[in-house]
């Protein structure tokens, strides 16, 4: 299982299957996942603060009211970073509580504020779990969305016997890895994104840059991750947040963007804004002079055209072709210049339908064979559509590779 990049958020409540969660905080990190925990405080009765952080190699949250974990990091933000919360063990009073809303302390609070998928893994006494007010709990939670690990049937620690044993941290990390890429059509597939502009410093104050605000590019990025990618993002400079459940790299030049995109990668989609020239870079800042300032410009490496012509190339590669005047034409000789699969164009410089920086957008979809048009979306709808169009192309080369063998 590769939890690379997956971001858990563990909240491990009172009860003695506590023990249990240290091996599942193990078994996270040893898969590539990062592991952030919040203990109660009746969880710390049974595992302590410094195992939890210990093993998830990060601080163990406990106090809401610990001002500097606020600053360091509130529980609104505990909960945002994560792909998924995992509440292990999960005892009747949290569920109770999660159920109708309430908010005491830390755990509940960042349960209440979170935004991500949540999975439970109940265990009390059978009689507890039995009890009408639990499983009517459960019936809403499970109406709500969140996923419920029903607990086994076995011995208890108590000494009674019953359905109440919280699932191993083994059922856990499968119900994990489902989570993330069962039935997802790109599980297992290497993806590299390219987004945003590109900024060629002319000396250490001023740069080259361009409009490109990346909205595109990291919208694509989330869709292929949504279906299960493994998501390398490499971002010129944006206003961005780095979207969770993917790896971004950040550089600035178009040389360092040609860099960070070497690897091997199954899907590669181009949609970073690169500056075709650099600039002779001055060391020191140029003054004003009487006249015209000499900028010597130097050819950037085409990154889009290296990655599709490389020995190694992703057996899908998608270009993007922003134009001013004649975009399905242009978009077509991009095509066969740059040797890609297909060009995802767009029409720019209209001053009424901006598409740099803008939420929606409007794209050609042009292949060798097709030439579709869509208009007036969302980015993230438009990135999904790419998406959908990315797994179609997989699945026909996929077959053509049939036939042939
Ligand atoms: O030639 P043009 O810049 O219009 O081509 C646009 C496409 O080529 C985009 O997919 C862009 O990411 C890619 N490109 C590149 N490296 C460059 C220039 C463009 O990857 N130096």
């Amino acid at each position: 299982m590769n939890l690379t990049h997956k971001k858990i958020l563990l909240i491990i409540s009172g009860g003695i299957a506590a023990y249990k969660s240290l091996d599942l905080i193990r078994q996270i990190k040893k898969a590539g996942g990062d592991v952030q925990c919040v203990l109660t405080k009746a969880g710390a009765e049974f595992v302590t603060p410094l195992s939890v952080s210990a093993l998830s190699e990060n601080k163990c949250y406990m106090d809401l009211w610990d001002l500097t974990d606020e600053s360091e990091m509130g529980h609104i933000r505990l909960s945002r970073e994560a792909d998924l919360v995992v509440v292990a063990p999960a005892t009747a009073n949290i569920i109770a509580k999660i159920t109708h809303g309430m908010a005491d302390d830390l755990a509940t609070t960042t349960l209440l504020a979170t935004n991500k998928p949540v999975m439970i893994a109940p265990a009390m006494n059978p009689c507890m779990w039995g009890n009408q007010a639990t499983q009517d709990n459960i019936k809403t939670l499970r109406k709500r969305g969140f996923t419920i690990l029903d607990p086994q049937i076995g011995e208890m620690a108590c000494g009674e016997t019953g359905q109440g044993r919280m699932v191993e941290p083994d059922d856990i990390m499968n119900a994990i890895n489902d989570f993330f890429f069962k039935d997802k059509p790109l599980a297992g597939k290497h993806v590299l994104v390219t987004s945003g502009p590109t900024f060629e410093p002319i000396d250490p104050v001023r740069f080259i840059g361009n409009r490109s605000s990346g909205k595109q590019g990291h919208a694509i990025a989330c869709a292929l991750r949504d279906q299960g990618a493994n998501v390398t993002l490499v971002s010129g400079p944006t206003a961005l947040p780095d979207p969770n459940g993917l790896k971004t790299i950040h550089v600035e030049t178009a040389v360092e963007m040609m860099n960070a995109c070497q690897g091997n990668y199954d899907i590669a989609v181009c949609a970073a804004a690169v500056a075709d020239y650099g600039v002779k870079h001055h060391d020191q800042k140029q003054k004003k002079s009487n006249g015209a300032l000499d900028i010597e410009l130097t050819e950037n490496p085409d990154i889009l055209q290296t990655i599709s012509t490389s020995k190694n190339r992703p057996s899908i590669v998608i270009g993007f072709a922003a134009e001013t005047e004649n975009l399905v034409q242009h978009a077509k000789e991009k095509l066969l210049k740059k040797s890609c699969d297909a060009i995802v164009a767009n029409q720019v410089g209209n001053k009424d339908n901006p598409v740099f920086g803008s939420d929606t957008t409007s794209i050609y979809w042009i292949t060798k064979t097709v030439n579709e048009v869509h208009e007036n979306l969302s980015k993230s709808t438009m990135a999904a559509i790419l998406t959908d169009k990315i797994i179609e192309m997989m699945s026909d080369k996929a077959q053509e590779k049939d036939k042939v063998a």
